[in-house]
């Protein structure tokens, strides 16, 4: 394909890229898109030129009228890309000219290192709002299976061994604080998207009187008190990827929180906890074995955490020797960053409908929260109430296990003779307990899985996301 470039070679070039070079170099694979956001940036810089005198009124309508035709058959998947013109940028320029003459003064200004920058900010502010979306559904499903199951108990665990115990509520919001940090991330790095970088050319500006106020205005780079938002350095818009590396860091440890859940779900489903039951709609078979039904969802959700590390450092590598200021290193940036999103939002979208489609096993988390070993603890407390210090007391409860074990009945089948031989000061009160809701009401200071306070947090939550 030896064809000239109609937008950006002719004049300095005698010949277009060569083949294998046009194959190379090529964008528009990936780059496509971002056609809306290009198509958009557009109209609001032609609206600009026309401001400042470069356009006239009838060539801005025939611009905005040959870009909306064009919008609407990228949209109806008529539209021809076109390999050879490189990347998004140049094929909605191009085809604009052939059927605008007046599209030729629409790079006025501009440069494809401004474009892209405008381009990927534009699309990635409108993933970060699907994005959060997303999350608060999964945060509302954590919250309904939550409800639904208010007072089920479960064993806590450390070091995957039983500890002690918990509502299941209290654990399934543990997940729901840390998502709802991952928005706050996502908000955060939302207002550094914000910026607009259009009219930093492709790296000093322009001579000419833009208006980039106005541009930013019309494409919504407003903070929440309305001030219009502009980056303050051309040779740093142009070359600048910080906003889809935070992204991506953002997006990685929420890719950690989900797969941190699938990893409960796993175990959950399976007959050793037999917690859970996933509908079958949201499980898949074994080729081979006919009795498995696999949680494969979480599976994936765990697994897809891989690549989105992965694009995280990529970017990273990418950035870290590059000179001032945009080099072509930078189009390697977006099939990153899109990956990033398309997997957490995938992600997130199928954890919250897997969840929406899980039953809790209440008599098996019943039977494993009766383990009077998860109140060990409990009884140690009792001592210190007693007055004992807390180290003698984990001393003699440590004392009284190994009984229970030697005797080989459960911690709370002992006598009270048996417990006295440990120690004298347990008294007729102490077997009371394990009383496992008795228990659960004592703890209630903020953040435990009492009774009162779980109860408390799960209003709190369902309020705040309704
Ligand atoms: N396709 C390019 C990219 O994604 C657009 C910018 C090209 N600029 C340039 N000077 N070649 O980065």
């Amino acid at each position: 394909m030896n064809k000239k470039s109609p937008v950006s070679r002719s004049g300095r070039f005698q010949s277009g890229p060569a083949a294998d070079v046009a194959q190379f170099t090529e964008s528009i694979s990936f780059d496509w898109r971002l056609w809306k956001h290009d198509i958009a940036g557009s109209i609001a810089h032609a609206t600009m030129l026309k401001k400042i005198g470069v356009l006239k009124q009838n060539e801005l309508s025939a611009i905005v009228k040959g870009l909306n035709q064009i919008h609407k058959e990228i949209a109806t998947g008529k539209f021809q890309w076109k390999p050879e013109l490189e990347d998004v940028h140049m094929n909605i320029e191009a085809e604009l000219t052939k059927r605008v003459p007046a599209g030729a003064k629409l790079h006025t200004a501009r440069s494809r290192n401004d474009q892209v920058a405008l381009d990927m900010r534009l699309w990635l502010r409108d993933e970060i709002t699907v994005l959060l979306g997303d999350i608060a559904s999964l945060q509302r499903a954590l919250v309904s299976l939550s409800e639904k199951n208010a007072d089920v108990i479960i064993p806590g665990y450390t070091h995957l061994q039983r500890a002690q115990p918990v509502y299941l509520a209290h654990h399934l919001l543990a997940y729901v604080e840390m998502l709802e940090r991952d928005c706050e991330r996502l908000w955060d790095c939302h207002s550094r998207v914000n910026i607009c970088p259009l009219g930093s050319g492709a790296i000093a500006g322009s001579t000419l009187p833009l208006d980039r106020a106005l541009v930013a205005k019309l494409l919504g780079f407003v903070n929440a008190s309305g001030q219009v938002q502009l980056t303050q350095n051309s040779m740093d818009a142009v070359s600048d990827r910080d906003f889809a590396v935070e992204f991506c860091a953002a997006g990685a440890l929420l890719a950690v929180h989900l797969s941190r859940l699938a990893e409960d779900v796993i175990l959950w489903a399976g007959a050793e906890f037999n917690f859970i039951k996933i509908a079958d709609a949201y499980t898949t078979g074994s080729s081979l074995m006919p009795q498995k039904k696999n949680p494969d969802i979480a599976e994936l959700a765990r697994g897809k955490t891989g690549r989105v590390f992965g694009n995280l450092m990529s970017l990273l590598t990418l950035l870290k020797g590059l000179p001032m200021t945009y080099n072509r290193d930078l189009q390697e940036d977006k099939e990153r960053l899109f990956d990033t999103a398309d997997t957490v939002r995938a992600t997130t979208r199928l954890m919250a409908a897997m969840l929406n489609n899980t039953k809790v096993n209440k008599s098996a988390c019943a039977a494993a929260a009766s383990d009077p070993a998860l109140l060990a603890t409990d009884l140690a407390d009792y001592l210190v109430r007693k007055g004992m210090a807390f180290r003698p007391a984990h001393h003699v409860v440590g004392a009284v296990v190994a009984l229970a074990e030697k005797t080989g009945k459960p911690l709370n089948q002992l006598t009270l003779a048996e417990l006295q031989m440990v120690d004298k000061t347990f008294g007729r009160d102490a077997l009371g307990v394990f009383n496992l809701k008795t228990a659960m009401a004592k703890r209630n200071l903020t953040g435990a899985p009492g009774t009162k306070e779980v109860a408390k947090q799960l209003a709190r939550w369902r309020e705040q996301l309704s």
